[in-house]
């Protein structure tokens, strides 16, 4: 655990200036993205690292990585100091794969999204976006059609 320094942040300045609100960095701490001390007076003090963390989080989630991938990329990164430049390659390396993937999922959202405009029919057997009962959803999850359509554009099929 680190020790209070007279350089960390109240709550209040790291949702100043990151800004972040005080409940969403309560909330990242919680799921140990970033991590405090507490003072004297019980209260929460974050070394100056934390914005640099926060950053690396608010960018994640820019580009659509869930808190779950980003909590488990970031605890491969020091405790100790900030995240730097080839942390950061390490970690965009790492969500590269999946960025492709979502990509290559609003692509076949907005195909059948077109195919969909003017159609009206919502047929359960030939509408890629309509499912009412989630009868894939028994065996599978997520958008199972839609996830078949990624698979076929992605093998050129
Ligand atoms: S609404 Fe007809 S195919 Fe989607």
């Amino acid at each position: 655990m680190s020790k209070l320094k007279k350089t960390d942040l109240s709550v209040g300045n790291v949702a100043k200036r990151s800004g972040v609100a005080v409940s969403a960095l309560h909330f990242y701490e919680e799921k140990q993205l970033i991590h405090s001390v507490r003072n004297a007076g019980n209260q929460r003090r974050y070394n100056r690292d934390v914005l640099r963390r926060i950053s690396v989080i608010k960018a994640a989630q820019k580009v659509g990585i869930t808190l779950n991938k980003i909590q488990q990329a970031m605890a491969f990164l020091p405790s100790n100091r900030a995240p730097n430049k080839s942390d950061w390659q390490l970690l965009s390396k790492q969500w590269n794969e999946e960025l492709n993937h979502k990509i290559r999922e609003l692509e076949a959202l907005r195909d059948n999204l077109s195919s969909c405009i003017g159609c009206g029919c919502l047929s359960l057997k030939k509408c890629p976006l309509y499912n009412p009962q989630d009868e894939l959803g028994i065996d599978n999850s997520g958008a199972v059609l839609l996830e078949e359509k990624v698979m076929e554009a992605s093998s050129g099929g």
